[in-house]
């Protein structure tokens, strides 16, 4: 079966956006735009999976979606192009994953690396919601049968649970998928596109810890709100070691702060590490960090500000969700009738 080239990927409305989010993932869906066609989405369903202090209830919630949509907005994804669109306005996505939380086992969900880190050890006390995140986001990327997903490197465990969700929903239904007439496969098992020197952005503070939106330090990453002012203090501040920069990527190896500050330096100019390091090797950390501070700014500083302009105009942002929804929703309908008609449930 040959399924059309689609990509789908999304973010959780869970405030901080960060230079991780914006490297990881924004960057490569605004290029993917010129290949594919796209569908990005806010995931406001799985933000409500984390504890309610994380998430920041209603009022939070709401701004926080806009503000995903503003960053999707101002990077550069055009919204009459790709579809943009909140999770929660295209109901489609909560019923296929009923059918892949019967379909998925628990096996598979206890052995997710995401969960055991945001369960901790109260496991007792996390949300069914946080245990069964996967399906839901194999029914985000399944329901438009997508063949394509940029995230970040921490996400590639959650693919993989996605295929095996897709195969075996495939080899469970094969009579009635072929009864259908779709073939020998119904879902497509679909690809992660991690690629490029910024899959998987550090802390500022500690080089072996990724930068995340929920480190209490908020020295450990760079908002994409942040003020110039906020980005070079930061960078400035960011943990380094007393060597020089090396000239080769080897010299990197057992250095994880430097490695993480020459990627993000690569991947903000859009050149290879082994270029900066030609560039800047050699020379002392204080001229390679004035260096990232000019072009962190003149890279991040106009997408902040288009943010917050965007941001103040909650009925254009709501336009472009609505609009994106709707669009949304006819494709997922298709998909969730087949699955319907796949599994024999009666239909109107
Ligand atoms: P989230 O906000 O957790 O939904 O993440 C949105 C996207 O950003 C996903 O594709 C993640 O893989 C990506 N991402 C999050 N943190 C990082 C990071 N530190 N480095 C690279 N990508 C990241
Ligand atoms: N789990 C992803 C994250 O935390 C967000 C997400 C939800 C997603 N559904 C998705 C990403 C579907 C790609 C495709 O980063």
């Amino acid at each position: 079966m040959k399924f059309n080239e689609l990509v789908f990927s999304g973010v959780q409305p869970t405030g901080n956006l960060h230079l991780g989010n914006y490297l990881g993932a924004i960057v490569k869906f605004v290029a993917l735009q010129q290949r594919y066609s796209c569908i990005y989405c806010v995931v406001d369903l799985h933000a409500l999976t984390q504890p309610l202090s994380v998430w920041g209830g209603p009022k939070q919630l709401a701004h926080n979606t806009r503000e995903v949509i503003a960053a999707y907005l101002a990077a550069g994804i055009n919204p009459k192009q790709s579809i943009l669109f909140n999770q929660s306005q295209v109901h489609q996505h909560a019923e296929l994953a009923w059918v892949f939380n019967c379909v998925a086992r628990m096996g598979w969900l206890g052995r997710m690396t995401q969960f055991k880190d945001k369960a901790g050890k109260d496991r007792e006390n996390a949300s069914v919601g946080l245990f069964t995140y996967p399906t839901l986001m194999a029914a985000d990327i399944l329901v438009y049968r997508a063949t394509h997903v940029p995230v970040g490197e921490d996400q590639k465990q959650h693919l993989e649970l996605t295929r095996d969700i897709a195969q075996k929903f495939n080899n469970d239904f094969a009579e009635s998928i072929a009864a259908l007439g779709a073939g020998d496969a119904f879902f497509p098992l679909p690809e992660p596109l991690i690629q490029g020197p910024a899959t998987r952005v550090m802390s500022l503070r500690d080089g072996t810890k990724k930068m995340s939106k929920s480190d209490p330090s908020d020295y450990s990453r760079i908002n994409l709100t942040d003020d110039a002012d906020a980005i070079a203090q930061k960078i400035r501040k960011a943990k380094t070691d007393p060597e020089p920069l090396p000239s080769e990527e080897k010299g990197l190896e057992t250095r994880p702060e430097a490695d993480n500050l020459v990627g993000i330096y690569a991947a903000l100019a859009n050149t290879p590490k082994p270029a900066v390091l030609a560039q800047f090797g050699g020379g002392q950390f204080s001229t390679f960090k004035s260096a990232l501070v000019d072009l962190a700014v003149a890279k991040l500083g106009p997408i902040g500000a288009e943010m917050k302009r965007l941001v103040a105009d909650a009925a254009y942002i709501d336009s472009v969700l609505a609009e994106g929804a709707a669009r949304a929703a006819l494709l997922a309908d298709q998909t969730m009738k087949s699955v319907k008609d796949i599994v024999g449930f009666i239909r109107r």
